[in-house]
């Protein structure tokens, strides 16, 4: 057994949560939970960002102080994070006071190593993005001045402190090169994204020079309050991003490196979007290594989600609840239809179409009909008992062959955080087991062969239980409804359970479809 540590993004706390929020955390999930499957020992972080300018503006928007504002957006997204059925162990807040500790530790720790030094920022801020940006980075339309994300900047001028960063960036590029496997290695997936992080660095390391205090990080700021103190110096807070940063190590007992949680560190894998890959691969690492911790193994960003083919934002009106979408189709469906129908890594389009067909095609037709078909003849031909293990025949070998390395193969794409590679194997199997049922009609060996028709029903029922225990990390709720009708208990239901077979002769219920076919509800 093994230790896992992974962690979503903590979200900000601006506004309530669409489907791009929903989406990390989904991902993050699956692999929790497989990780589980498989019998390991697995943290598994999410929560809220709440300090920062961004949000400080929300509150004075919704014309609330920014505590209660906070305290109610947060709650929004820990009542997502239970409706989309997340398996997290801690959903933590910046404006805890075990994080502000714990950030505030860290800020000694880094002034104890001199990684810290006062003086004077001048340059373009984005309140959007919370991010700083040099001027080659912007572009002007109509007089204003926007970073590349979109974000409007401003000319910021007031006193700060500074982190060294110019000092670790060779350091971490030496990092990014090592061979996979290196304790040392900081892994940044998908390899686009590491081209991009890299190109970032070396950018900057050839306009100003290594060591450049150009190259340094800005980290307090003293034009607003709505932030952790900073040690000894009130008049500044902490910049966002080295807060919230430290959320993940905060939820391990940071600075009690002594804690049981503290196991967990360094994490395996960040969960980010493709939009906070920077702060991820650069500050975070740095501030570590700086601090004299090790830096997380690995970073993956995925991409965006656009609606219906254009971008989710506020003024469209288009951000989508994904409450609502639960509400309509049903948590399963969303949660297979997010991870199926887009590479993990690539942009994708979110449609009610394509939703739709997945949930009709795929779980309704594919899964649904095979274990339904499977079990009510079981019911009716079988008396409603488990047929015993049975013989592989020539005719079966080929289909029991090809399932049975599934948990080997689905477990080494997950690791890669291919969650539709594994939804497209899998599926894959199912399909070749409708087949096998087609050609052998076990419905028609009722008359002319029972003991072959038992035997071909229970390569079914153990090929069945088979995709519902290597399922049950995507569509938790149906999957258990499935083993349920399978007469698995549910002590038995690991990866490492599959090779006991169930004794033959176990009364099964009566089989209830599992997945109800979605209508045009437009
Ligand atoms: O950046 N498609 O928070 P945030 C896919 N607080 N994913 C999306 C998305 C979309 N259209 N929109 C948002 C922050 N996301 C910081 C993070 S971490 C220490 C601090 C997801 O509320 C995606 O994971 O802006 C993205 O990185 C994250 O939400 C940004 O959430
Ligand atoms: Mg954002």
């Amino acid at each position: 057994m093994s230790r896992f540590y992974y962690t979503t993004p903590i979200y900000y706390v601006n506004d309530k949560p669409h489907i791009g929020h929903a989406y990390t955390s989904l991902a993050t999930d699956v692999l929790a939970r497989w990780k589980r499957l498989e019998g390991h020992e697995v943290f598994f972080l999410t929560g809220t960002d709440e300090h920062g300018q961004k949000v400080e503006k929300a509150a004075q928007d919704a014309g609330m102080d920014p505590q209660s504002f906070t305290d109610r957006v947060s709650q929004s997204f820990r009542l997502l994070a239970e409706r989309m059925g997340y398996s997290h162990d801690d959903f933590i807040r910046t404006t805890e006071p075990r994080h502000k500790a714990a950030c505030q530790a860290l800020w000694e720790e880094l002034v104890r190593r001199d990684e810290i030094y006062l003086g004077h920022y001048e340059g373009w801020y984005a309140v959007r993005d919370e991010a700083f940006y040099g001027p080659d980075e912007l572009v002007e339309r109509d007089g204003v001045k926007y970073a590349p994300s979109g974000a409007p900047v401003a000319w910021v001028k007031e006193p700060s402190y500074f982190f060294r960063l110019s000092k670790w960036l060779p350091e971490l590029l030496r990092r990014y090169e090592l061979p996979a496997g290196d304790p040392d290695r900081i892994d940044i997936a998908p390899d686009s994204r590491r081209n991009e992080v890299r190109g970032f660095i070396e950018a900057g390391l050839k306009e100003f020079g290594a060591g450049s205090p150009k190259l340094d990080l800005s980290i307090s700021r003293t034009s607003f309050t709505w932030g952790v103190k900073v040690p000894g110096d009130e008049a500044h807070v902490m910049y966002v991003w080295l807060d919230a940063l430290t959320n993940y190590i905060t939820a391990l007992g940071y600075p009690d490196t002594s804690a049981e949680r503290w196991q967990f560190w360094p994490a395996d894998v960040h969960f980010v979007g493709k939009d906070i890959v920077r702060f991820h691969t650069i500050y975070w690492p740095a501030f570590l290594l700086a601090a004299g911790l090790k830096p997380a193994k690995r970073v993956f960003a995925h991409g965006w989600w656009t609606i219906e083919g254009q971008k989710m934002s506020k003024s469209l009106g288009n951000a989508i609840d994904p409450l609502a979408l639960v509400e309509q189709y049903g948590l399963d469906p969303l949660r297979y239809f997010l991870l199926r129908e887009v590479p993990f890594g690539n942009d994708g389009d979110f449609s009610r179409s394509a939703l739709m067909s997945r949930n009709n095609g795929e779980l309704a037709n594919t899964l649904g009909n095979l274990a339904n078909r499977t079990l009510s003849l079981i019911q009716r031909n079988c008396d409603a008992r488990l047929p015993a293990p049975a013989a592989v025949a020539g005719a079966d070998s080929e289909f029991v062959k090809g399932s049975r390395h599934l948990p080997e193969t689905v477990g080494t794409l997950l690791d890669q955080q291919k969650s539709d590679g594994a939804l497209s194997v899998i599926f894959a199997s199912i399909r070749e087991a409708n087949e096998y049922i087609t050609i052998q009609q076990p419905w028609a060996l009722k008359k002319t062969d029972q003991e072959r028709m038992a035997a071909v029903l229970r390569h079914l029922h153990d090929a069945l239980r088979l995709y519902a225990t290597i399922l049950q990390p995507f569509m938790p709720g149906s999957m258990a409804a499935l083993l349920d009708q399978l007469g698995v208990p549910e002590q038995a239901r690991r990866l490492e359970d599959l090779s006991t077979p169930l004794p033959g002769g176990i009364p099964l219920p009566p089989p209830a479809p599992l997945f109800r076919k979605i209508e045009d509800a437009a």
